[in-house]
This record gives C-alpha cells, structure tokens and sequence, in this order.
C-alpha cells in the first residue's frame, strides 16, 4: 500500500513526531510505502512530492516545524481550479496517477475540513489534529498546545523581573486565534495579574484597576492578552488581512492595550508580541508523546481501511472520530474556567 503524507496550515511542535511515527510504525508493521506531500494541500495539487522512508526521518522527533513544509493554499477556494478542474478534482487524480492508496492529513480545522471533503469524495484520508490554539473540538489536546504555553511561560516569569526592577507594567500578547486557550494556561502558570481572551471581551477600566491594584504592592504588573481578545465596547474592526480560508490576521491588541493603561494609570506600560516563537523549536514531552501515539494511531486506521476519521484524545486514550464532527465545532475557553484564573487577578 502506499500511503500519501502532508502537513498543512500553521506550523507546531511535533509535526515531525507525527511524521515520524506513522512511516516507522507503516514501515515496520505493515510494510507500507510512503510519499510525502510539500507544503500542504499544494502538494497534492501541483504532484510536488518528497521521499518519506524510515532513514528521512532519522533523527526529526525532537525538531519543530515540518520536514514536509507547510501552506495554508486552499484547494476549495475559485483560484484553485484549473482547466475547469476543481481542486478537489486535481487532487484526486493526481493522488490517482501517483498511485496513493490513502493520505494521511495533519492540520487543523481548515486542512481537515478539506480532508473531510475529499473523503466524502471518495478518497481514503485519515486526519490528525495539529494547532497550537488548542480549538479542535473533538480532541481534548492537540500537540503544539503545551509547548507554545510553555515558551509563553517562561516569557512571562521573565517579564516579571524585568518589570519589577523598572515599574512597569509589561503586556504580553500571546497568539491562538479566536480561542483563549493559550493565554489562560500561560497566564495562570505564569502568574499573570490579568488575562485577556477572546471569549470573555474586556472592560478597559476593569483592567486599569487590576494594573493600579498591583502597583500598590511593591510588584508589577504583568497582563497576558490573546491576540483575539477584544473590548467589550469595540466596533467590529474593518479593513482585516484575510488568509486564504478567510480568517483573519490577528494582532495589535497588546500595543493598544499598553497605550491605553498608560494614559488612563499613569504609569508606564508597554508591549511585548511573542508571535511565531510560540510555535517555533523543539516540542516539549508531552507533544513529542501525543504526536507520536497520533501518528501511530493514525497509520493503523489506515491499515484498517478507515476513511473521513480523525485520531483523538479522549482523557488518556487515542479514540477515532468523524473528521466532520473535528470541523464541526470550535473548542472555546468555557466561562467557568475563566472564572478560575479571575481569582489570581490584580
Ligand atoms: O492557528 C495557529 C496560529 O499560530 C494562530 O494562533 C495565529 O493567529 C495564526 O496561526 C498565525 O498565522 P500565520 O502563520 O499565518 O502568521
């Protein structure tokens, strides 16, 4: 058999974990064949192809990003047809010429929302959830979310030593779309004095507050600000960046949240945007395991014929299910967990 492999969307830790896992445990067990597909759904779409056997991917568990490469090209979207090919078509007869029995699809919602949509096509795929904002709702951890709190983590306790000995308060922007995921688990392992998420909008003087609170002890503030988060009062923003799956590009928030405190406090605050380091470098255990035990799941569905299914983390156990019910709906940061790390605030 031989099994297509590609990685799409953002980059995260553990890719290459996942990569690895599926060619050794293909490889070994059932004697699979592998070829893997660049830079996502391009690869696919345009046949450009890369070895994948057991010596390529020597030694890659511990290295972050994809030894495949990544994009976010959407094979749904007009541009993607060609000749009066649809995307999906050019997609299924290339995998058709290169003799590709099942593709193994690691993304997050907008890779495997395509993946769904192929399966449904006819094509055997199996996905595996990957994204570092932890926002896949049929999966209770994705791989990449525990390393990125962890870079974000030791951001913060570094932030905190440096804003004491200055009198500062420091605002750390921390990515994860339109899910506060990344922000709370940071920002409460950090001990951060506020945490701002998309889930929950933000009263600015409620925030102020928080800031002046801190002040009277002999500590600084330290406020951990998703990159979705928004004020409780804020217009809709025009004008966005869009990707090609039409999301917007976030960002900016903590440079106006430090302006903001300092005209309403007083004191001086400013910015600091952790950006793509959360998502660059070697995973942590945890990610290196998940990955891996998704990889090896992900491989043994396809030796047993599975299609239009995803590998999942249900407690401690690796469960399979609809990649339909994985894109269905968006894991956000309940309110009651928000009201956990609101004890901390100030
Ligand atoms: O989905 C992962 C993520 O890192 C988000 O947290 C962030 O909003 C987005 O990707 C950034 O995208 P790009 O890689 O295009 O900068």
């Amino acid at each position: 058999m031989r099994v297509g492999v590609l990685t799409g969307g953002g980059d995260c830790p553990g890719l290459n974990a996942v990569i690895r896992a599926i060619v050794r445990t293909g490889a070994y067990d059932h004697d699979f064949e592998f070829v893997g597909f660049r830079d996502g759904w391009r690869g696919p779409l345009e046949r450009d192809i890369q070895l994948l056997d057991v010596q390529a991917v020597r030694g890659i568990l511990p290295r972050g990003g994809t030894i495949l490469g990544s994009s976010r090209t959407n094979p749904l979207a007009d541009s993607a047809t060609q000749d009066g090919k649809t995307g999906l078509r050019r997609i299924t007869e290339n995998l058709a010429d290169l003799g590709v029995d099942a593709l193994i699809a690691i993304g997050g919602e907008d890779t495997l929302g395509v993946a769904s949509r192929l399966s449904q096509a006819g094509v055997k795929v199996v996905g595996v959830p990957k994204t570092i904002d932890n926002d896949l709702g049929a999966t209770d951890y994705t791989f990449g979310f525990d390393t990125a709190v962890n870079i974000a983590m030791e951001a913060i306790d570094r932030l905190h030593t440096t804003a004491e000995s200055h009198h500062r308060a420091l605002i750390v922007e921390v990515m994860g779309r339109n899910a506060g995921w990344i922000a709370l688990h940071a920002g409460m392992a950090g001990g951060a004095n506020v945490i701002l998420i998309p889930e929950h909008p933000f009263d600015i003087e409620g925030v102020c507050e928080y800031v002046r609170q801190r002040f009277e002890t002999r500590y600084a503030p330290i406020v951990v600000v998703a990159e979705g988060a928004q004020q409780k009062t804020s217009a809709q923003l025009e004008d966005v960046r869009l990707d090609a799956f039409g999301h917007a590009r976030l960002g900016g928030v903590g440079q106006l949240l430090a302006e903001e405190i300092e005209r309403r406090t007083g004191n001086e605050a400013r910015a600091t945007v952790l950006g793509h380091i959360q998502r660059g470098g070697t995973p942590t255990a945890f990610d290196r395991v998940l990955a891996t035990r998704f990889g090896i799941h992900a491989i043994r569905a396809v030796a047993d014929g599975k299609s239009g299914i995803m590998v999942a983390l249900r407690g401690t156990e690796i469960v399979q299910v609809p990649i339909a019910e994985a894109v269905g709906e968006l894991k956000l940061v309940p309110p009651e967990r928000y009201a956990e790390a609101e004890i901390f605030f100030g």
